[in-house]
């Protein structure tokens, strides 16, 4: 008489057809956002060195970057802008210039593919201070909240003038997506969403990212001051309902990896689109375990982003994101 179980949990594991049939959690080209990073120039691609496999583009590069993304059936591409240093500032002022170079990007990819293609744009001043913060700084180096929000909203209303369609404020201050809303409403930009940065964490993950954009060796100190505590999560709740009460139309978890418990704590509490950002910290690491032979770069992404479709979110902003979806396009 044996002892071993009737029920068994391999039984359904045992075949491929099996697995397939009841995998819970589907990963599609459609769930990624693709960040890119714009340079001036043209026929320029300058790779980033902390990370592998990902370069600065100019705008004519970053257009074929969009009809590629359109290719693989990627919904959307987030930009952001390396901007030259002579044009940074204290105050940041080339956010808001309308002619800037994330305001070409954004009008050649959507000449070039219109409605084909999302195209999601960073609303936050640290590519253009010479400092290297998101905002303005008072006399006492603190961001001061309200009059970083003035320029934001500037800097929202001429990516949408150059035809964003998804603004996404990363800069924390308070009150920012209302106030937003509320302009881009007035210029009648009534279909432009907001994606909000909304918890977004003083993370050590965001090296190589400031790298690209060319702010690390201009920030002095930190972010702690707006971004949050990554001890803190009943905090991201609140960050969450008030950008949602502000009118966000979905929102974002800042790193990925380290907070998915955060991801999931949002899906299950709110009705909004909840996005997760694989950052350069995270893509990095990544490819350090392939290059160290600790890993194979293909089941390491599918897997970690698999587990962010598993935690709740609608879909994940990943520098893999089109060696993510030629896989999945098989
Ligand atoms: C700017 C911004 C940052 C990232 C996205 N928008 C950096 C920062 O807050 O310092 C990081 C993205 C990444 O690391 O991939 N506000």
């Amino acid at each position: 008489m044996s002892t071993y179980p009737n029920l068994r949990m391999r039984r359904t594991r045992a075949t491929a057809w099996s697995r397939a049939m009841l995998r819970e959690t589907v990963l599609t080209p459609a769930d990624l956002i693709w960040p890119l990073f714009v340079t001036e120039g043209s026929d320029v691609e300058d790779p980033v060195g902390s990370l592998p496999g990902v370069s600065r583009w100019s705008v004519d590069g970053i257009v074929a970057r969009a009809r590629e993304a359109v290719s693989l059936g990627i919904p959307c591409v987030a930009l952001f802008p390396n901007t030259p240093s002579a044009l940074r500032n204290d105050t940041g002022t080339e956010a808001h210039n309308p002619q800037n170079l994330m305001c070409r990007a954004i009008s050649a990819i959507k000449d070039a593919v219109g409605d084909d293609l999302g195209v999601l744009t960073d609303v936050a001043l640290d590519p253009y201070t010479s400092h290297g913060q998101d905002g303005l700084l008072d006399d006492n180096g603190y961001v001061a909240n309200d009059a970083t929000v003035d320029a934001l909203v500037g800097q929202a209303l001429v990516q949408a003038a150059a035809g964003a369609d998804i603004v996404a404020p990363s800069d924390m201050m308070d009150g920012r997506i209302g106030v937003i809303r509320e302009a881009l409403e007035d210029q009648g930009h009534h279909n432009v969403q907001i994606m909000a940065y909304a918890a977004k964490y003083a993370s050590a993950f965001y090296g190589p990212f400031r790298d690209a954009v060319g702010s690390s060796g201009l920030l002095k100190g930190d972010k702690k001051t707006y971004q949050m505590d990554p001890a803190n999560g009943r905090e991201a709740l609140r960050e969450v309902e008030l950008d949602i009460e502000e009118g966000a139309d979905s929102v974002m978890v800042k790193p990925g990896l380290p907070y998915l418990d955060i991801v999931r704590r949002v899906h299950e509490a709110f009705e909004v689109p909840v996005y997760a950002y694989q950052v350069s910290g995270e893509y990095a690491m990544i490819e350090a375990a392939v290059a160290a032979g600790a890993g194979e770069r293909e089941a390491l992404v599918l897997e970690t982003l698999m587990s962010f479709k598993r935690a709740g979110a609608s879909g994940v902003l990943t520098y893999h994101a089109p060696l993510a979806a030629r896989l999945l396009n098989g």
